[in-house]
């Protein structure tokens, strides 16, 4: 069996195109603008490429996007100030502080600071709690989990995964953890896997969705896998590649791609799967936080 190829920057694509349809309708009727503001600290590259790519798509949405840019030297103080200068401007529907901040400041401490109502990444407790217990109407979920059962949902042509079995390689808060509760939430049966469980190919041979975030390039291989399974890989990890000359690299999932590919059912590549997905999920929760401030029912995503 050759998998069907699952094209996250196509499902994406329709997520965003979705998104802003819904944000001029949502301007139009009611005359509010979606909001949101990514506070990034410091120079870290990939940030700041991360960063850049949520602002293009914010503002190609159709949203109000600020990007605040604070200083590697920046007190915890000052940045516990602008965000609650954000969680009180009434422009502002969305919050995303970007991870990971310097060392001095307890990241902890910041996410928690953040307005639930805001919290369109979906750290903040009152956020991880209603996941927890299934009030996904009015909590924000994780972006990265969230655009992985979009995937999921299409690729199997449902929203019910009754009688399903699940795995989920890797038990991380961003997630690992999340990604379980969404599934449960469809009614899958979850087991969470991890780096103490006993026999993980054989865990992983039983499920029906295998989702690989453990952050090991190419862990996963082709006996891990049921035939006919559909393969989420959320990993990204960047390898040396002799093969394209001398000190070049390249990315590569958690799951060893071209193996398991003739195995699954439907699989993810990296990069192009998974990746896009995230900045898509976060602009529909801007959009979904922005409507219930307008007292407007979110589009489906
Ligand atoms: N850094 C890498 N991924 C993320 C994310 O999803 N949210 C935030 N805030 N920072 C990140």
């Amino acid at each position: 069996m050759t998998a069907e190829r699952i094209d996250g920057k196509e499902v994406a694509a329709s997520v965003v195109a979705t998104v802003t349809e819904a944000t001029k309708k949502l301007i139009a009727d009611t005359g509010m603008v979606p909001g949101i503001a990514v506070v990034i600290v410091g120079e870290d590259p990939a940030s700041q490429v991360y960063v850049r790519s949520k602002g293009k798509r914010a503002e190609e949405c159709g949203f109000h996007s600020v990007t605040h840019k604070m200083d590697e030297t920046t007190s915890e103080e000052d940045l516990l100030a602008m965000v609650v200068n954000l969680n009180e401007d009434d422009a502002i529907h969305g919050i995303l502080v970007q991870l990971p901040l310097p060392k001095h400041i307890d990241e902890g401490k910041v996410i928690q600071t953040i307005a639930p109502e805001k919290d369109v990444d979906g750290f903040h407790f009152i956020n991880v709690g209603k996941l927890g217990t299934g009030e996904t109407e009015t909590a924000f979920v994780p972006c990265t989990p969230a655009g992985c059962l979009v995937l999921i949902k299409r690729a199997l042509g449902t929203d019910d995964f009754s009688g399903l079995n699940a795995v989920v390689v890797g038990r991380s808060n961003i997630v690992g953890k999340p990604v379980a509760n969404l599934l449960l939430g469809a009614n899958a049966t979850v087991t969470i896997a991890h780096s103490r469980t006993k026999d993980l190919p054989a865990i992983a041979r039983a499920a029906d969705i295998l989702v690989a975030a453990v952050g090991r390039p190419e862990m996963i291989k082709a006996d891990w896998v049921k035939p006919g399974a559909c393969v989420i890989d959320v990993g990204i990890n960047r390898i040396d590649a002799p093969e394209k000359g001398e000190g070049k690299t390249r990315l590569v999932g958690d799951v060893a791609y071209d193996e398991c590919a003739e195995i699954a059912g439907s699989i993810t590549p990296v990069p192009g799967g998974v990746g896009p997905m995230t900045i898509a999920l976060l602009m529909a929760a801007t959009l979904s936080s922005a409507c219930r401030a307008a007292g407007v029912t979110p589009p489906k995503i």
